[in-house]
């Protein structure tokens, strides 16, 4: 459920008319809603709640504006990080260095150190060479590094190519035949506390039979680990459940059944829980507001050129992503069309014989479900300024990310002193 709905015939976010938004701050823009993101935090948090001492480390990546992070630490959020600039961003927001997680696949020397001085709860690591280079690190610094191993479970999450992460070809985590070798070695290195195991299997996950495949794998491993004496306190279940974008489509399992999955799985764990949601808690918050500059008619087709592009909004683009675009002040009337940006690319395509409002040249539509993966992976492509950030709270709304000034883009360039 989102807090995006039809007021007087217009699009509103929570009280605030989307029409009056783009009139205070220009389009493209992206809108965030603090109800929806707050009810879903909520909605995950007392779906999990019954598994016990359970944290909630919201995935930066999905949406790192500061204003999201903080609506989310007060929400009692902590944060999924996987790099210095997420970890300084999240505690920058509020959130508590022992509720952060530090994941990823390439972590550095120098972002152990940061991780490690800022005091942060939890190593997610990949691989043996990263567990040896974080031993050193926390031992030349007099510390310990709280570790868990991310295991591939070698698991098929049945969502897009580009975002499984759990499959053994997959460049992620430890190999499940290889875990208990890992352990045994982080045991005999200084500066290491291998408290927990961890898994991530991939993002927008429509089914949870892969994730209890997976979580079934953590289980007797964590059995394994502890018949051989290790002291395993923790399971790290990640991230990746999926939320619906297109409403033909059948609904993805809720939080619930998801709660209720694991706790079925993880009867006799008897660990301290971490969950890694990103998309789950922002994407229905989130919309692209953009406005139509022409309508054009090809040779066959029709095109909807809108003031967004592939730079603004790259999901359709990278991985074929389906978003529902609405017009602000649907008539009832109905076109079939493609919707495109003004990016000099056929892949900056939005949508293509989509059956959607009718809408003219000048009218505002909205891209739904554009909380999650949107702004952050925007890009400057074709010189187009990064797009703002809005964020919506009952009646009233802030801008919580300008719009970059394209003097700003230019100046960044420097020229060399023969130029
Ligand atoms: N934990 C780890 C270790 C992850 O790699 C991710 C996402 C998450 C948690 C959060 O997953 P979520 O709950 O949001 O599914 N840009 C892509 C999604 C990439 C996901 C990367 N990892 C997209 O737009 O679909």
């Amino acid at each position: 459920m989102d807090h995006f709905d039809l007021r007087n015939g217009v699009l509103h976010a929570e009280d605030v008319s989307l029409e009056a938004i783009a009139e205070a701050v220009g389009t493209p823009v992206y809108v965030y809603s603090t109800a929806t993101m707050t009810r879903h935090a909520h909605v995950f948090m007392e779906a999990v709640a019954p598994l016990g001492d359970v944290l909630v480390a919201f995935a930066v990546k999905a949406n790192p504006n500061r204003a999201v992070l903080a609506t989310l630490a007060r929400q009692g959020l902590g944060a999924d990080v996987v790099s210095s600039g997420e970890m300084a961003r999240a505690l920058a927001a509020g959130m508590r260095p022992q509720d952060i997680v530090f994941s990823g696949v390439g972590k550095t020397a120098l972002e152990m150190a940061d991780a490690l001085d800022a005091g942060i709860g939890q190593f997610n690591v990949e691989s043996e060479p990263e567990a040896e280079m974080l031993s050193a690190v926390a031992t030349a610094r007099g510390t310990t590094a709280r570790i868990a191993f991310r295991i591939n479970p070698d698991v098929d999450a049945g969502t897009h190519a580009k975002i499984s992460t759990g499959k053994s070809e997959n460049k992620f985590g430890i190999a499940y035949d290889r875990a208990m070798i890992a352990y045994a070695r982080a045991r005999e290195l200084p500066g290491l506390d291998p408290a927990g195991v961890a898994v991530h299997i991939g993002s927008q996950l429509t089914s949870l039979a892969p994730l209890e495949a997976a979580f079934t794998k953590i289980g007797s491993l964590i059995a394994d680990l502890r018949a051989a004496g290790h002291d395993i306190r923790v399971a790290d279940l990640g991230g990746g459940l999926g939320i619906p974008y297109d409403p033909a489509l059948p609904k993805p399992p809720t939080p619930d059944e998801y709660g209720a999955m694991i706790a079925r799985v993880s009867r006799d764990w008897d660990t301290r829980f971490i969950f890694e949601p990103g998309r789950l808690i922002v994407g229905n918050a989130g919309v692209l507001l953009s406005r139509v500059i022409r309508v054009k008619q090809g040779s066959s087709e029709s095109f909807v050129i809108v003031d967004a592009a592939m730079n603004d909004l790259m999901r359709p683009s990278l991985y074929d992503a389906w978003h529902d675009i609405r017009a602000i002040r649907p008539t009832g009337i109905r076109m079939q069309t493609n919707v495109v940006g003004p990016v000099c690319e056929t892949g900056d395509t939005f949508a293509t014989a989509r059956d959607m409002d009718h809408v003219e040249a000048g009218d505002l539509v909205a891209f739904m479900s554009a909380g999650a993966y949107g702004a952050t992976m925007a890009s400057t492509y074709n010189s187009r300024a990064l797009t703002p950030e809005v964020l919506v709270d009952g009646e009233r709304f802030a801008v919580v990310r300008e719009r970059q000034p394209i003097e700003a883009l230019i100046a960044a360039d420097q020229l060399p002193d023969w130029l």
